[in-house]
């Protein structure tokens, strides 16, 4: 049996969270190779030092084992419902009682009692009439490309505010992985049809949904007129000030201004006017560089890359004549208007160029859109842009130009302890909060670049070099970015960052307090005035991630830590109507050793803090694209890469179908395991909707 066999070659592994298929495929390895931001910024420790005598000054070996007795409960709760010390949640209609988290190799969706869950919409699904039933051994680049593609992240269900029972989802997919998709066989003997798959099942996709009137399931609409597929071949049209740059032309496009495709896209945003914003995130991996200083500080190397499109695609190297800027041409923020399916997708280069994990928006006092965005590498920054124009409620042609010309900054934490009472093991300050205020760098003002020795194309181009320069804070991996709709307050996710205080690296600090941050924490921040244009701001940290039975330096602002979900890795954000937090995670199987998770956090009242799991996804998946219709007792995510670790000859997941197989799939069989858009509903009994 050829159980062991991988498509691609594995380069580098391994290192960090996750298994060593999610590493190479989603991110290229990222963990395992050099930190990309070399810079000075923040202080560096020369040694290991260890988290000094304040840790059992502060007489945490006592907290720690304390939290042991706690976490004991925790782990032996009885079953994969009701943590027996969560009370119901509160807000909306949906109340539930935390799962208890979920051992890791579980290939099953949980979710709370009273509530189940469907698939809206799989891998390979056509999307259009014309397009084919999806069959695994059967697929082919046509196929494809009218299918709805793999690896679902970012998601939203908007609905159609004339009809309320109609809408469109959209979702990003953002990256293959080539040992599930391909029969290793196939793919050895028609290498260039295999990656022309991947291309398109990269990118985006728009699909109509509509459910009846006596029902709250949403099904998805083959041929719906809205439907469409942007992949890695789309046409996209370039704007901002350094669309048309000499940085940005290529061989085949001596304007700068016109792109195939989007890459990688991870995270995004829906805008006030209802189009969608799409982070590039991990681009780098798809390109072979020359080397330069500016291609290391993005992290593409000057190798063969893992993929391989290169020697598909002469775009894919910079080593091809003509083609040395492709790669500039990704790492962008991009728009697209799921109403109309003719339209061209932008890439907007007033954003700058980094690896977006997305972005948000958020209209200022003066009606400015201020665009927040993370660049998802360990040691980088957390953006914001702020547009010239000023958004007008209901003008969706004057909206769609806001992203094309303003302001763009760079954040700067700093904490309010004395340092020496950060010592990198988590423990708190003696003022009780990691806190601090902030302020919001300039590098492009007024149209002008703030950066000495940089054009403002070149502030946008290389935005992280420019960054750099101004003194920006290295985060712990910002993932989203996301302001509440109800408070304005702003959360930011960082995932984790194992390397901070290491050797060499910037040491913890009060806004990234742990050193060898495994599993992540979440930043609160607050405007000055709460007026998102402006440049000064505060902050706090809301959580402190991990399990608090096992690790004492948790925190949850503050709430009893025995009544709490162990959550680790946040990344994708959203809120529900009342203004709750709700973080799905990416990398709790490879550190608190469960199954990724979605988890409401209350953040007002004397709750604040409670962290509840709502749903935990199969083996090897992670959770994201979180969407909150608690209005009408829905939660919709995207299951993304479930069964990785797999291979297509011996998987790990069934999900979503369960059509089990034995031995070798059969030619033209629907197997699994496929990376999903799932609605979890209320059944009506039990807990779950109130009616
Ligand atoms: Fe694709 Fe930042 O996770
Ligand atoms: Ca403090
Ligand atoms: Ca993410
Ligand atoms: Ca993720």
């Amino acid at each position: 049996m050829n159980q062991s066999r991988t498509l691609l070659p594995m380069l580098g592994h391994t290192r960090g969270n996750r298994n060593a298929a999610t590493c190479q495929f989603k991110c290229g390895n990222a963990c395992a190779k050099d930190v990309c931001n070399t810079t000075d910024n923040g202080y560096f420790r020369d040694i290991a030092d260890a988290a000094l005598s304040r840790r059992s000054l502060l007489g945490l070996g006592a907290v720690a084992s304390a939290a042991l007795v706690v976490g004991t409960e925790l782990l032996q709760a009885p079953s994969a419902h009701a943590l027996p010390v969560a009370a119901p949640g509160s807000g909306g209609k949906l109340r539930f009682d935390a799962i208890a988290p979920v051992p890791r190799s579980s290939d099953t969706l949980s979710v709370p009692e009273g509530y189940d869950w469907s698939p809206v919409i799989r891998w390979g699904d056509p999307l259009f009439k014309n397009a084919p039933s999806f069959k695994i051994t059967k697929q082919s680049a046509k196929a494809q490309a009218g299918q709805f593609g793999y690896n679902n992240d970012y998601l939203n269900v908007i609905v159609d505010k004339y009809s309320g029972r109609t809408g469109v989802l959209v979702a990003n997919h953002e990256y293959t992985n080539e040992d599930l998709m391909f029969d290793p066989e196939w793919f050895a003997a028609n290498k260039a049809e295999g990656v022309r798959i991947a291309m398109a099942a990269h990118g985006f996709s728009v699909v109509e949904v509509k459910r009846s009137r006596t029902s709250e399931r949403w099904e998805y609409i083959r041929g719906g007129e809205r439907n469409r597929r942007i992949t890695a071949t789309t046409v996209f049209r370039a704007d901002g000030p350094a669309a048309g740059s000499e940085l940005l032309k290529t061989a085949a496009d001596p304007t700068g201004r016109k792109m195939l495709g989007t890459l990688n896209n991870c995270s995004g945003g829906t805008t006030p006017w209802g189009t969608v914003l799409s982070g590039e995130e991990n681009f780098n991996q798809y390109f072979r560089g020359t080397g330069s200083a500016t291609d290391a500080r993005y992290g593409i190397a000057d190798a063969p890359t893992e993929r391989g499109w290169e020697d598909i695609d002469p775009r894919f190297s910079a080593h091809h004549r003509g083609f040395e800027n492709e790669a500039n041409r990704f790492g962008w923020v991009i728009e697209i208007d799921p109403q109309n399916p003719d339209s061209t997708p932008v890439k907007h280069t007033a954003l700058g160029r980094f690896k977006h994990e997305g972005a948000n928006i958020r209209i200022a006092a003066d009606g400015r859109a201020v665009a927040y965005s993370g660049d998802d590498e360990r040691f980088d920054y957390v953006y914001k842009f702020v547009s010239k124009a000023k958004y007008k409620r209901g003008d969706r042609r004057h909206n769609m130009q806001l992203l094309s010309e303003g302001d763009l900054y760079v954040a700067r934490f700093s904490g309010d302890s004395p340092a020496g009472q950060v010592d990198g093991s988590g423990a708190l300050p003696d003022d009780g909060e990691f806190d601090g205020t902030g302020t919001w760098l300039p590098l492009v003002l007024d149209g002008r670049s703030k950066v000495p020795g940089m054009s403002v194309e070149e502030v946008l181009v290389y935005t992280r070099l420019a960054a750099d320069k101004a003194g920006a804070t290295k985060m712990d991996r910002p993932e989203d970015v996301e302001p509440s709709p109800v408070s304005g307050k702003l959360y930011i996710a960082l995932t984790n960052n194992t390397q901070r205080g290491t050797t060499g690296k910037a040491a913890d600090d009060e806004a990234n307090p742990r050193t060898r941050n495994r599993d992540g924490h979440v930043i609160e921040l607050t405007e000055r005035r709460n007026d998102a244009a402006a440049t000064e701001f505060s902050w706090n940290i809301l959580l402190v991630a991990g399990d608090p039975s096992k690790d004492a330096t948790t925190y949850f602002a503050g709430y009893p830590k025995e009544k709490v979900s162990p959550i680790a890795c946040p990344d994708n954000l959203a809120f529900d109507s009342k203004g709750n937090l709700w973080i799905s995670t990416d990398g709790q199987p490879g550190t608190i050793g469960y199954c990724d998770a979605l988890h409401k956090v209350t953040l007002a009242g004397n709750e604040r803090g409670k962290v509840e799991q709502f749903l935990a996804v199969p083996a090897g998946a992670e959770t994201c694209g979180p969407v909150i219709h608690d209005k009408d007792g829905s939660v919709f995510v995207a299951v993304q890469h479930p069964g990785e670790g797999g291979t297509f000859d011996e998987p790990i997941s069934f999900f979503p179908d369960y059509v089990k197989s034995p031995g070798k799939v059969k030619r033209g069989e629907v197997y699994g395991p496929r990376p999903s858009v799932v609605q979890v509903f209320a059944t009506g009994k039990g807990h779950g909707h109130r009616k």
